[in-house]
């Protein structure tokens, strides 16, 4: 019996899939609400394209559930399909057409057709920034152009989701911010996406959710700046000064501070490692042991050292 709120757009309960004795995708739970952008986070084989094929309806799971838009897309494939743009992993366009008629294509099979189709095509390859290329045939574009022809061909359909896997793999820097506007603007629009990659760095700045996936299973999921914080609630905080060397009875005073773990000298500075962010009461010990108001640097944590972290412990 599946048991689905049906509140989210995207929900999968304990999704697996195994190869054989190899579980690729490990009780996988995903909860995405409308409008949200997932960023599916990990490193290659991690199971992201599996997990992806599974919400598509392309494979089938080994055990547990998946809800696309209230559909089951191993038993409503087609439902599914018309909701979803889905870009794959290795986009295929026609070569020998142009960009226009790759778009006309896919319109045409979502049942666009006539004047309706030609504004929507003008207005997607503005988008896209592909305007003056529309003629041109998709066999002489470059990777960021067929990637970028690709978010238009997810978005000719309106989808009300779009599953994107690496949609920036392989394209410059410039390349990609164009990619990640396109997604933000497909968020303006209330399309719920999710984007698999293995780019924290670029792909974080468009999601307002991540998970980080590795060896088929969630590690670690939520909001970007709260799972920078969970982290450092786990660890620790280094609060730096700048002062090469604090006399011993101010040590003694800042380490009877609740929470703080070590004074230790480093090169020109002197760093205090604490439990918890300690910086109030570290400045109000100095304040009252020197009568000096010291400037402060808490060490922040960025989710890119989350990220690592938990790559290299999994
Ligand atoms: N059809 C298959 N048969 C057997 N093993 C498979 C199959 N498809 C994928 N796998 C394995 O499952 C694991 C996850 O693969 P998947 O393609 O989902 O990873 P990914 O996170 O998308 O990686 P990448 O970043 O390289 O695209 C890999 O170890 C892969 O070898
Ligand atoms: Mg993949």
């Amino acid at each position: 019996m599946e048991i689905m709120s049906n509140n989210f757009v995207i929900e999968t309960h304990n999704l697996t899939k195994a190869y054989g004795k190899f579980v690729a995708v490990d009780s996988l739970n995903l909860q995405l609400p409308e409008g949200e952008v997932f960023g599916l986070l990990g490193p290659n084989g991690a199971g992201k394209t599996t997990t992806i094929l599974m919400l598509m309806g392309f494979s089938e799971p080994t055990s547990g559930t998946v809800s696309v838009i209230g559909y089951n897309p191993a038993r409503e494939p087609i439902k599914v399909k018309k909701v979803v743009g889905y870009m794959p992993e290795k986009i295929g366009f026609y070569d020998d057409l142009t960009a226009r008629e790759n778009l006309e294509y896919t319109g045409r099979l979502n049942g666009l057709s006539g004047s309706l189709l030609k504004d929507k095509i003008d207005g997607l390859l503005e988008v896209i920034g592909l305007k003056d290329k529309g003629d041109q045939m998709v066999g002489k574009f470059s990777h960021g152009m067929k990637q970028r022809l690709g978010i238009a061909d997810v978005m000719i359909k309106d989808p009300r989701v779009a599953i994107l896997d690496e949609p920036t793999s392989g394209i410059d820097p410039e390349g990609t911010d164009q990619i990640l506007n396109l997604i933000t603007e497909m968020a303006k629009r209330k399309v719920t996406v999710l984007i698999s990659s293995h780019q924290l760095h670029q792909v974080q700045k468009v999601c307002t959710q991540v998970g980080i996936f590795s060896k088929g299973r969630m590690l670690a999921s939520g909001p970007v700046d709260k799972l920078g914080r969970e982290m450092l609630r786990e660890g620790q905080f280094n609060i730096i000064m700048p002062v090469a060397q604090l006399a011993d009875k101010v040590s003694e005073e800042i380490m009877k501070i609740p929470g703080v773990i070590s004074v230790e000298c480093v090169g020109d500075s002197t760093v205090v490692k604490a439990e918890d962010n300690l910086e109030k009461e570290l400045e109000q010990v100095i304040l009252k042991c020197t009568g000096l108001k010291i400037q402060m640097k808490v060490e922040e944590f960025e989710l890119e050292e989350v990220y690592m972290k938990y790559f290299r412990e999994s």
